[in-house]
């Protein structure tokens, strides 16, 4: 399962990116509005292309397919290895119908069901996002849909990769991989605690403890 990186921030793009760990970000209106309103949409865009040098996705604001479709044609303007993240709309499922025959990448966000993964998929969707998190937020098991859904792409040989979205916490990173999402997206926070565990810590502790013990030792032994 590869790790891409859900954020619009360029400070938490480079840290984990110089990790090597991820391999893409995914962004969206929200976190586009939660950064420095002085640079420009498209500026932002492309240095986060810059960074990560992979995958991006752009979200589009338009409801409408052929409004959809002009702020495709201008985001690949800017780069054209982007990624429109498109919502599971019927206009939404027309735009991408049409993206996928201009062989321009599409990833359908805000997949709650895995009737709109289908969907999704059918319409030529690329990429199908389901949104872990915001189902588990309602009381429905997010990570069940997500099984259903990776055992239909298994049985069906479904060839668009899916994405666990809306990562809340480790547990869903494990068990997205567990089910055999192709990516996970996941926030800094949750990534980064996800690297945690305080025996790590304390391992590091003790062998530096027990180093500088051995030198201690070494330098009293070179005296006598
Ligand atoms: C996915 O591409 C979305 O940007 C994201 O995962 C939404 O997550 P949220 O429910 O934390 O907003």
């Amino acid at each position: 399962m590869e790790l891409f990186l859900d954020t619009a921030n360029l400070q938490q793009i480079k840290e984990v990116a110089e990790m090597g760990i991820i391999s893409g970000v995914t962004t969206n209106p929200t976190l586009i509005a939660k950064e420095d309103p002085s640079v420009s949409f498209k500026q932002r865009i492309l240095e986060i292309y810059q960074i990560v040098g992979g995958h991006v996705s752009v979200e589009v604001v338009s409801t409408e397919k052929d409004g959809m479709i002009r702020e495709a044609e201008e985001i690949i303007s800017w780069f054209p290895e982007a990624t429109i993240k498109i919502p599971m709309t019927p206009q939404g499922l027309s735009a991408v119908k049409e993206l996928s025959k201009r062989e321009i990448p599409t990833n359908v966000t805000l997949i709650f069901s895995a009737t709109q993964a289908i969907a999704a998929h059918q319409a030529g969707a690329t990429y199908v996002s389901l949104f872990l998190g915001r189902l588990d937020d309602i009381a429905y098991d997010g990570i069940a849909v997500l099984n259903d859904i990776c055992e239909i792409w298994d049985v069906q040989g479904y060839d668009s990769l899916i994405i666990a979205a809306s990562i809340r916490n480790p547990i869903h990173i494990v068990e997205a991989a567990r089910a055999g999402a192709d990516i996970a997206t996941i926030p800094y926070n949750v990534l980064m605690q996800s690297l945690k565990n305080p025996l790590t810590d304390r391992g590091i502790e003790l062998f530096l403890q027990d180093y500088d013990k051995f030198i201690t030792e070494r330098q009293k032994s070179m005296l006598i």
